[in-house]
């Protein structure tokens, strides 16, 4: 992801609508010194047969957010629904007719040295158009990360919290130096967590398997979307379980999920292929269902959108 944003985007900042060139923080902002700060990914898709753009999941996002943001003691005050309601505004303001990116972001706004807490929060809620992320479609070479997924009770790792996020940089910058798209990390136990910024599944004998809440897993909302999509369209056995790491070696499938990266194949890992090393046919049904549900093209799968725009009669 990369490239500058418009600097006239108008955001929602410190309790008001202003353009993202004037949504600034001092330099002693507690979140910035220490990293206490939750955020969260939002994904909007744009549909051209109905000129629409939906929110994918907004309210459960908004929902993790708000939930996640009482581990860090920040209170968040709006609703779900409120939060939701706000970023279709903020979409339809900035005239986006395409693919988005949101990024909501709460933190301890106070201007302070000492590394306690007190109770002065803000947040902000910036849209962006979608930005280009990993070309995943040919399949990614995965590498397992010389570093180890945060543990629970060090910073708890179902929450975004944004100085949890150096454990994912440290990760994903040593993959790529070493010549891999993506990493994955081990808990300090050796099971498989996850990517540096995904979830991550198997397949092994038709069946789908990826690592539980209880691996210091962030709770992806799109892992839940996959796993629904999974039991519901394609009728597969799904199962949370620890994974040894040696299975990534030997499974017949392996893809990776989240906002950005959607559904991704990988195709190696640590210089071994995945089953044939080519994509499987779960992965590729998978990823072509979550694209289709995310861009409002099956019905049975509507009410996970939010519609930004009003519809135009037919
Ligand atoms: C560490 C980590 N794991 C997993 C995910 C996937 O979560 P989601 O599907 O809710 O985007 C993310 C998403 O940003 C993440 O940062």
């Amino acid at each position: 992801m990369s490239g500058e944003l418009n600097p006239e985007t108008i955001v929602f900042f410190e309790n008001r609508l202003t353009p993202l060139s004037e949504a600034r923080v001092g330099i002693l902002t507690h979140a910035l010194g220490f990293g206490t700060g939750v955020f969260e990914g939002i994904r909007g898709y744009w549909n051209e047969r109905e000129n629409q753009l939906f929110l994918m999941r907004p309210r459960e996002h908004f929902e993790r957010w708000k939930r996640n943001c009482g581990i860090l003691r920040i209170e968040v005050a709006p609703s779900a629904a409120e939060l939701s309601e706000l970023t279709a505004d903020l979409v339809r303001r900035n005239g986006y007719r395409g693919d988005v990116y949101i990024k909501p972001l709460a933190y301890k706004s106070s201007q302070r040295i000492g590394i306690h807490m007190d109770g002065q929060d803000a947040f902000a809620i910036v849209p962006m158009p979608a930005p280009a992320y990993l070309d995943s479609s040919k399949g990614l070479h995965a590498g397992v990360s010389s570093w180890r997924r945060i543990e629970d009770n060090a910073i708890p790792g179902r929450a975004k919290i944004c100085g949890s996020y150096v454990n994912g940089v440290l990760a994903s910058d040593e993959a790529r130096r070493n010549g891999f798209d993506e990493a994955i990390l081990l808990t300090e136990a050796g099971h498989v967590a996850e990517g540096a910024s995904c979830n991550i599944f198997l397949v092994r004998r038709g069946t789908l398997i990826t690592p539980p809440a209880s691996e210091n897993i962030l709770e992806g909302i799109t892992r839940d979307s996959v796993m629904e999509l999974a039991r519901r369209e394609l009728r597969l056995d799904v199962t949370e379980r620890p994974v040894d790491r040696s299975e990534l070696y030997v499974c017949d499938e392996m893809f990776f999920t989240g906002t950005m990266v959607e559904v991704a194949p990988v195709i190696r890992v640590d210089h071994r292929p995945v089953g044939t090393g080519e994509i499987g046919p779960v992965t590729a049904g998978l990823r072509q269902l979550y694209s289709q549900a995310a861009h409002g093209r099956l019905e049975a799968w509507r009410h996970w959108l939010m519609p930004v725009y009003e519809p135009v009669p037919e």
